[in-house]
């Protein structure tokens, strides 16, 4: 089976005055009228019918969220008719390699082991349809004991990812250009070396998303972080099953050490797997479908569709000689004239104005606002 995980803890803190603690941004409609949760769901549809060879038996999806969104996750899944396995309740993020590990041993319960698709919550992707496609030659790959992830061509020194270096192509029938060996990981290196990877040509961005066997994941964690595989597993134990939600407990998973998949395990895993030891075999596939991790305003502006002067206007909005804007009107109007590069963002109870190129620095408005509660 293929049991999909999404890692829905994060706090879009980029994308304030619209993403907010209660309401981060995966639970917005920010790419289309369903929320980026949703479209993550959504995203899947399809998958079975359009690779009947493949025999995928696609399995309900496995959230791992906040424990205060467990009201939202659930109300919008429902809204779209879908049914979660189990929505795992986090009374406060350990970041995604435990996020993960916890999903793992739901996903383990069934007494099977399934291929685990890992997927951020609050991701674009304009062409599902080749998402889809990549994702079943990826399940074949991982159903055989490989870890893929998924490599995007890289456009800029980025220094928020990770980077994948490529090996040497994969041979297999049917897969000729779409999967390589993993030579390298290095997640968030400084703009220094992010320039020097961008240079070879041999490097691409992790896109945040892994195919794996639940039971390789565990054998993983148990080799480079035992203390969290032994943290998430007294979590487990100590944790209790309410319907569909599986609220963890708050005393063993807060003493669980915080890390993400990246720094936990592919680093140590693409340098391990140059040794001797017999490890799992890391993959990289190019991913071309338009991703997107939306990380900021910018990102936005850069996914969503632009008028003739390269607007991106949203609510009730009016623009005169103005170009290249964002412009979000939730509940008065919002008329731009004469302006270039602009992010603009009206709520009921805070306004943003900022040039394109500080959208990362949004999140210094967040920071502020936490010191003044
Ligand atoms: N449940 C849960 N709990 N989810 C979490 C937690 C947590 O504690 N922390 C993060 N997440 C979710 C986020 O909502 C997001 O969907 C995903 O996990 C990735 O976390 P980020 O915090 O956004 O990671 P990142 O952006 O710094 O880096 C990752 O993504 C990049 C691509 O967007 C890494 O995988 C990088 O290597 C990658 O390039
Ligand atoms: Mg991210």
């Amino acid at each position: 089976p293929l049991q999909p995980v999404i890692l829905s803890g994060g706090a879009g803190t980029r994308l304030w005055p619209l993403s907010r603690e209660a309401y981060p941004k995966q639970f917005l409609p920010l790419t289309s009228q369903h929320s980026m949760l949703q479209e993550t769901v959504r995203r899947l549809d399809g998958l079975v019918e359009e690779h009947p060879g493949y025999e995928i038996d696609l399995r309900d999806p496995i959230v791992v969220c906040n424990e205060s969104h467990r009201f939202l996750v659930a109300e919008q899944l429902r809204l779209i008719n879908r049914r979660p396995q189990t929505i795992v309740l986090e009374p406060k993020g350990r970041n995604t390699a435990p996020a993960l590990t916890l999903a793992t041993q739901v996903a383990l319960r069934t007494g099977e082991d399934p291929v685990l698709l890992v997927m951020p919550a609050d991701h674009c992707i304009r062409d599902a349809r080749a998402f889809r496609a990549a994702v079943a030659d990826a399940y074949r790959l991982a159903a055989e004991g490989a870890v893929v992830t998924f490599g995007i061509v890289p456009s800029k020194p980025e220094t928020g990812y990770g980077y994948i270096r490529r090996g040497a192509a994969i041979e297999r029938s049917g897969l000729a250009g779409k999967a390589f060996k993993l030579d390298g990981f290095v997640e968030k290196p400084d703009a220094e070396t992010a320039n020097g990877y961008l240079a070879t040509g041999d490097y691409f961005w992790n896109s945040g998303l892994f195919v794996l066997c639940a039971s390789v994941w565990l054998g993983l964690i148990e080799r480079f972080r035992p203390d969290i595989a032994r943290a998430t597993a007294q979590t487990m134990e100590a944790s209790r099953q309410n319907g569909e939600f599986l609220r963890l407990d708050a005393e063993t998973f807060g003493a669980c050490p915080a890390d993400s998949i990246d720094y936990a395990v592919m680093e140590p895993l693409a340098r391990a797997a140059q040794g001797e030891e017999e490890l799992p075999r890391p993959i990289v596939m190019p991913l071309e479908v338009g991703w997107s991790d939306v990380g900021a305003w910018s990102a936005l502006w850069e996914v969503r569709e632009q008028d003739e002067s390269g607007n991106v206007l949203d609510g009730d909005t009016f623009v005169h000689h103005a170009c290249d804007n964002l412009l979000i009107a939730k509940h008065r109007i919002v008329a731009a004239i004469g302006v270039k590069d602009l992010i603009i963002v009206e709520t009921a109870d805070a306004v943003l104005v900022a040039s394109k190129d500080a959208a990362q620095d949004v999140k210094a408005v967040t920071q502020f606002l936490q010191k003044q509660q």
